[in-house]
């Protein structure tokens, strides 16, 4: 049996997610969406090499020929500790940071080499719920259903359940269905990870998260409900010439097939880390005062169940990471 991934480790990942946000947080409304992005890579490379593991990406910023760093394959961290698969998106909501609207963060969740389902950048539909909720989905019975069940775990009536759901017309019959239950709905114009992780939390004010958004923010969503004890269900959505190919390269054989949390993210061996680059459900932006910058952070793991949020206060002139001021 593979050693546990360390505790300490947890904390290191938040230096990780944290050098993410500060660094791209400055360009919040600038309308520059790559340079959000290449702030955020940049600060997250640089520290997570820093950190005692012998990490292979497995979620990133795309193939090795799409992306300078961390691309799917690259080695990342000390080489020193665990054999590790990271999962990272180091700015969630990019178009959202250029534009300073809500729901963007820096993430990356780590678990056991071979544990994280390896998904290619293209759509997943995706249905997530919180602890209580859990073993009540099935993602492939009609949407109707699933609210009832839903609600009855949550002792709640249908109306009272708040679906979040990516405004996109690829979306438009599950809008309708929810509408018809008589769910209540959040449309969001961009963002699904938040959502998605706060449907586990009870005064989120959310409560399922469904509709095709990205794969690889599904598997880090997984991630994060496996430490918080939620459940989500997926399929791969391919929508593009060659998306089938791209998957089936990556070794999923049946690209239609349900996806279970065990598909997703094996075991409990996992740290999920986010910092809030701007404010969102589950986290708050970061706030620069001058010389100093605070942030908001949540590190789980999946193997205790422990969850912390983390209020940090940065003394930006000492930072070794480049922070735009
Ligand atoms: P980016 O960080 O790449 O901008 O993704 C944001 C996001 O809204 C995700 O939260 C969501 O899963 C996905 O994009 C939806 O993709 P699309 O905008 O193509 O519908």
């Amino acid at each position: 049996m593979p050693k546990e991934i360390e505790r300490e480790l947890a904390l290191e990942f938040v230096r990780v997610t944290e050098a993410g946000a500060l660094s791209c947080g400055r360009l919040m409304g600038m309308g520059d969406k790559e340079a959000c992005d290449q702030a955020a890579v940049q600060a997250m490379r640089r520290v997570l090499d820093t950190v005692d593991i012998d990490g292979t990406i497995v979620i990133g910023e795309g193939e090795m020929d799409q992306a300078p760093m961390l691309y799917i394959g690259e080695k990342v961290g000390s080489g020193r500790g665990p054999r590790v698969d990271v999962a990272v998106d180091p700015l969630e909501g990019t178009t959202v940071l250029s534009k300073g609207l809500p729901r963007s963060m820096t993430v990356i969740a780590v678990a056991e080499e071979g544990c994280l389902f390896h998904a290619p950048d293209i759509y997943m539909d995706k249905l997530a719920v919180g602890p209580r909720a859990r073993g009540a989905i099935d993602i492939d019975l009609p949407i109707e259903v699933n609210l009832r069940n839903i609600a009855d775990c949550l002792e709640k009536n249908v109306s009272d359940l708040v679906v979040v759901i990516l405004d996109r017309p690829r979306n438009q019959n599950l809008i309708d269905s929810v509408r018809k239950a008589g769910a209540r709905i959040q449309l969001i114009p961009d963002g699904d990870l938040s959502p998605a992780i706060a449907v586990a939390f009870e005064d989120s004010g959310v409560d399922v998260l469904a509709g095709i958004g990205g794969a690889p923010e599904g598997v880090l969503a997984a991630a994060a409900l496996r430490c918080l004890e939620g459940e989500m269900q997926a399929r791969l959505w391919p929508s593009r010439p060659g998306e089938v190919e791209r998957a089936q390269g990556m070794g999923i054989t049946d690209v239609h097939r349900k996806l279970t949390m065990d598909d997703l993210v094996k075991g409990n061996d996992v740290i999920f880390a986010a910092t809030g680059v701007t404010n969102g459900e589950l986290l708050d932006g970061v706030r620069y005062m001058g010389s100093i910058a605070k942030t908001h952070s949540i590190v789980m793991r999946g193997t205790t169940g422990t969850v912390r949020i983390v209020r940090a206060s940065h003394r930006l002139d000492k930072k070794r990471f480049h922070v735009n001021r």
